[in-house]
């Protein structure tokens, strides 16, 4: 089987905003602002692939032929709760992408995902779809979410996450093998509760100040 890639995504920008979201000191208006920027930052590696076509403009000089994007069908869906956190930042560079949603919540005693809500947009059948998810940390949630996606059957899917435990990339790797991960920090293991260590908390109560 065919292994799929992980992007761990070290630019100084995103490893200097990763460390003020782990800072405990981070209050809820700053962390909410740098999941939407490390989720452009990511956007931009993650669409590096987006086909493009040539078209014909008129600059104030001279008529050229130039480089444009192919009109490649994308949407983001996001894993509530945390993974709202990362729309807005995507939505800052695509702003036509559809928006759908999964909710999944990790059980705290078996961590095992509960899904409670799903609204897909009606065409996502024809469209490349980015899931995106703060945190990856034993990969229950993603391989659910992304199970639930191939259901679908939309064009291609990457998931899109800030940090990341071993365990959890291991856990996509073997139920989604054809399904690449962006993110821009793995760190060294889960604690018994299944947080990630160090890690940054718990990424939902932090963005919407539930804790
Ligand atoms: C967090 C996080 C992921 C999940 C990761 O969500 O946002 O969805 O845990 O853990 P896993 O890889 O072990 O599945 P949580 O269940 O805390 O829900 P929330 O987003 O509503 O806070
Ligand atoms: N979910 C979080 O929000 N944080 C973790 O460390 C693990 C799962």
């Amino acid at each position: 089987m065919s292994e799929n890639k992980v992007h761990i995504l070290d630019h100084p920008l995103l490893q200097h905003k990763l460390t003020i979201l782990r800072d405990e000191r981070t209050g809820v208006k700053e962390f909410r602002e740098i999941v939407a920027e490390i989720a452009t930052l990511e956007c931009y590696e993650a669409t590096r692939d987006l086909p493009l076509k040539e078209i014909e403009v008129k600059t104030p000089v001279a008529t050229g032929t130039f480089k444009t994007l192919a009109g490649k069908k994308l949407a983001i869906v996001p894993i509530l709760r945390a993974g709202l956190g990362m729309v807005d930042g995507i939505l800052s560079l695509i702003p036509s992408a559809k928006v759908g949603h999964i909710g999944l919540y990790r059980d705290p005693e078996t961590l095992a995902p509960v899904e409670y809500y799903c609204k897909m947009p009606s065409d996502i059948a024809e469209r490349d779809v980015i899931v995106l998810d703060p945190m990856l940390a034993t990969g229950g949630s993603a391989v659910a979410a992304i199970q639930f996606l191939k259901n679908y059957e939309c064009r291609s899917i990457k998931l899109m996450n800030i940090l990341a435990a071993p365990e959890g990339i291991r856990a996509v790797q073997e139920a989604h093998p054809d399904v690449d991960i962006y993110v821009a920090g793995v760190d060294e293991k889960l604690n018994d509760h299944g947080y990630i260590v160090p890690g940054l908390g718990d990424a939902g109560d932090r963005i919407f100040g539930t804790k």
